[in-house]
């Protein structure tokens, strides 16, 4: 097992990854189950496939469950499922140095994390991550949050969890879309700041995706490092350095938005294809070598992902997708930072980039 420290002054906790850790959730997460009885907040997808493991660990402990189902899908991060959500904390008088637990995908993750983030102004929780996705992403680094109707994650707020563990073992019932949507999140690692995970991916991807165990853990764990060191430096976003984790969503939320955030396009499909598009367009200004651009678009294709984007058959142009990018929350004064490469490795804040520009460099993408 792999254990990968998030180091945050007062705060640091652990992310353990391994095989079969939900069938022992109560040795794992001993420390932060101090009752009894153990509130849930589990994707029902997530529970019919792994709850009875989970329920197994904490029954033979001397503890019972306490459950809230989620619906899966987008449609839960709502305000009403939030307030649903609170409202079941409260009733089962959840205090602040209890912990819940989320069971499920980056949906889950986010909707409890943030339900506990203002639950008597903060109670704990664990991630219980169930999706590649989630695993190297959205359960580590503390952003929690809700949809609205002004856009996707705009209210929420940064909660730490206080452990994540990650089973490797919940992927294999993964649906292959999915699990592909969550390697393009593994490539971004190694296209933005590892040049040898990079390489890395490019020879072993495939065993990635079979599930192989020893590659499987090994792009887990190395997601992991990479995202663990960033939150460490930069936890809440501001000196530009966990803006890096962006790369490929900029575009990527365009293509999202022009889908209308659909089973269309996956969010790990999305970034897929804005990384690939990040990539020429570094090369498009003079930033990266032109084959560099084009192993990152065949990393992404060899993974059964989007590279080019009139496979996406979007009805557009690139003033179109232009304008969905100036609704994006990442705008500031007026400009859009851009992740871009000089390099696979070495991804940088570009913050003079020209929209007009991009707009056309989309029109000749769009073919
Ligand atoms: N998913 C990007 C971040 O956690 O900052």
């Amino acid at each position: 097992m792999a254990v990968i420290p998030v180091a945050l002054c007062g705060r640091s906790y652990n992310v353990r990854i391994g095989q079969g850790l939900l069938g022992r959730v109560a040795e794992e997460a001993a420390p932060f189950l101090a009752k009894p009885r153990v509130p849930v907040v589990a994707d029902a997808n997530a529970w019919a496939a792994h709850g009875a493991r989970l329920t197994a660990s904490l029954t033979r402990s001397g503890r019972e469950v306490s459950l809230l189902e989620v619906p899966p899908g987008e449609a839960s991060k709502s305000w009403e499922m939030l307030a649903r959500l609170t409202d079941w904390l409260l009733a089962e008088g959840v205090e602040r140095g209890d912990h819940v637990l989320a069971l499920g995908g980056g949906v889950t993750g986010d909707l409890a994390g943030f339900a506990c983030a203002i639950t008597k102004r903060g109670c704990g929780f664990v991630q219980l991550p169930t999706t590649l996705l989630a695993q190297v992403d959205s359960s580590v680094g503390g952003k929690t949050a809700i949809n609205t109707a002004a856009g996707k994650n705009l209210v929420g707020a940064f909660h730490q969890p206080a452990l994540v563990l990650a089973d490797l073992a919940t992927l294999t019932t993964l649906p292959a879309r999915e699990l592909a949507a969550g390697y393009a999140e593994v490539l971004k690692y190694g296209v933005m700041g590892d040049a040898e995970f990079f390489d890395w991916l490019m020879a072993n991807g495939a065993g990635v995706l079979a599930l192989q165990p020893g590659a499987l853990a090994h792009a887990v764990a190395s997601s992991v490092a990479a995202k663990a060191e960033i939150v460490a430096a930069d936890e809440r976003e501001t000196t530009g350095r966990r803006a890096l984790l962006n790369l490929g969503h900029t575009f990527g939320h365009a293509l999202e938005a022009e889908t209308g955030f659909s089973d269309r396009l996956l969010h790990g499909e999305a970034v897929a294809a804005g990384m690939v598009l990040a990539a020429r367009y570094s090369a498009r200004v003079g930033l990266l070598p032109r084959e560099e651009a084009e192993r990152v678009a065949a990393a992404v294709r060899a993974a059964g992902l989007p590279a080019r984007l009139p496979s996406l058959r979007l009805d557009c142009d690139g003033a179109r997708l232009v304008a969905h990018m100036r609704h994006d929350k990442k705008m500031a004064g007026g400009a859009l930072p851009f992740v871009l490469l000089r390099g696979i490795g070495a991804a940088f804040l570009a913050r003079d980039v020209d929209l007009a520009d991009v707009a056309r460099f989309l029109d000749a993408e769009l073919g």
